[in-house]
């Protein structure tokens, strides 16, 4: 039987459970399975009243792509380890593998890094909207890598450059071309910011954040950014991106870029993550690099529900909650199909986002719909099937006290 390194076999009779694997992945996520089959109460913190009872039958299992994630944006407003561990403990449940930390913007830089200790005390010490920030320290950084571990979740920590650097470029004046640290910014405009590709002292700074990223980090992958490099001349961006590549990959890491990245000559592994333009995934396809799907009018769940939602942007759609699972990782974009594609990811940027709740309020219901694009064959998704499996998750959202979008395009089956 062909269960792979993630994959899982439940047999469930009247007088046993058995889980059985290759790995102890599988058996993790068969243990998932047991917990969605059981009746929501079991996870309460409370002791609650039985009965128990799980229907028999025999379920093999595995995921589709290898790479299921989220990215969490932590830069433009600043979440605690807690509220991070509690997110990590939602993706253990619909079985994704991957947290991708945006852990620097220009509003904030999130992370210690002690021979750059400015970064975090001053760069990370206000957030979008002027309010406090804050930081991990590298023990609190290694907490959440191990509390995800745990739960067979890979923690990937973006540095984003050369873009996005304001945090960095007012914590420290020599990191600009005219020496001179810039205002500490909390607005949402995008694009205005780059490092001084052309200075050494640029790539010193790389190193020493990606020499410390990479001991603390166990996974394969740090993530570098590259987007919206507005700021950056053209001809400066790409032999940038060939340096960044060949410093992560000193470091014994692969690295994984924004689209834009595939625009400069990529080393063998550099993965791209496809957000908007089909043009850039298929120049990283084009290279032998492999993409990470994440659909900008699907699966930013920072997007609005509809233009009445009371958080997020609209700039690339509204995304309901049928549109953000009504799509296939497979032939969305034109020229990358499956064999290209490591798999579905998330992002929920902050801009909008202020507290745990509204986090969730955005991530849910649509987190297990993008769950399962990254993991269930495109053949057996329908989404006239699949709203009342979800309706039926109600009750775990109510039980974990999730703070969810009531949408109408789901039969609930609770009424307010
Ligand atoms: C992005 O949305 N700037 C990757």
């Amino acid at each position: 039987m062909d269960l792979g390194d993630e994959g899982y076999l439940l047999e469930i009779t009247e007088d046993l459970i058995v889980i059985s694997a290759n790995k102890a992945t599988g058996l993790f996520y068969g243990s998932q399975t047991i917990r969605q089959l059981l009746p929501a109460s079991i996870e309460s913190s409370s002791v609650q009243q039985g009965p128990w009872e799980i229907a028999t039958g025999t379920i093999q299992d595995s995921p589709k792509f290898q790479h299921r994630g989220v990215m969490l944006d932590v830069a433009r407003h600043f979440f605690t380890v807690n509220e991070v561990k509690r997110y990590i403990d939602f993706l253990a449940y619909y079985k994704m593998n991957s947290l991708h930390l945006g852990l620097s913007n220009d509003q904030g830089w999130r992370i210690e890094i002690k021979s750059w200790p400015n970064l975090a005390t001053y760069g990370g010490s206000t957030e979008v909207g002027g309010g406090a920030g804050g930081f991990y320290t590298q023990e609190q950084y290694t907490d959440i890598v191990n509390y995800a571990a745990e739960r067979f979740i890979n923690i990937i920590p973006e540095i984003d450059v050369p873009g996005h650097t304001n945090a960095a470029l007012a914590s420290y004046a020599e990191l600009n071309c005219d020496g001179k640290a810039t205002d500490l910014y909390t607005g949402t405009e995008v694009g205005f910011s780059t490092l001084c590709t052309n200075k050494e002292m640029t790539y010193k700074f790389i190193d020493d954040v990606v020499r410390k990223l990479a001991a603390l980090t166990p996974g394969p992958y740090l993530h570098m950014g590259g987007d919206e490099t507005h700021a950056t001349a053209k001809e400066d961006f790409l032999p940038f991106v060939e340096r960044v590549q060949a410093i992560v990959k000193s470091h014994g890491k692969t690295m994984i870029g924004w689209e834009e990245m595939s625009q400069s000559t990529l080393i063998p592994g550099t993965i791209i993550q496809f957000w908007k333009n089909a043009e850039y995934a298929q120049n990283a396809v084009s290279q032998g690099g492999k993409v990470i799907m994440s659909p900008a009018p699907k699966v930013y769940i920072d997007m609005q529900y509809d233009s009445t939602s009371r958080l997020g942007l609209h700039w690339a759609a509204y995304i309901e909650v049928d549109d953000s699972y009504d799509w296939d990782p497979e032939t969305y974009a034109e020229g990358i199909g499956k064999e290209d594609i490591i798999g579905v990811e998330a992002a929920l940027w902050s801009e909008t986002l202020e507290t745990m709740d509204d986090i969730e309020w955005m991530t849910f219901p649509r987190l297990p719909g993008i769950a399962e694009a990254g993991w269930s064959p495109s053949k057996l998704r329908n989404w006239d099937e699949y709203k009342v499996r979800l309706a039926n998750h109600e009750a775990f959202f109510k039980i974990m006290g999730i703070d969810f979008y009531r949408s109408k395009t789901v039969p609930w089956v609770d009424k307010p």
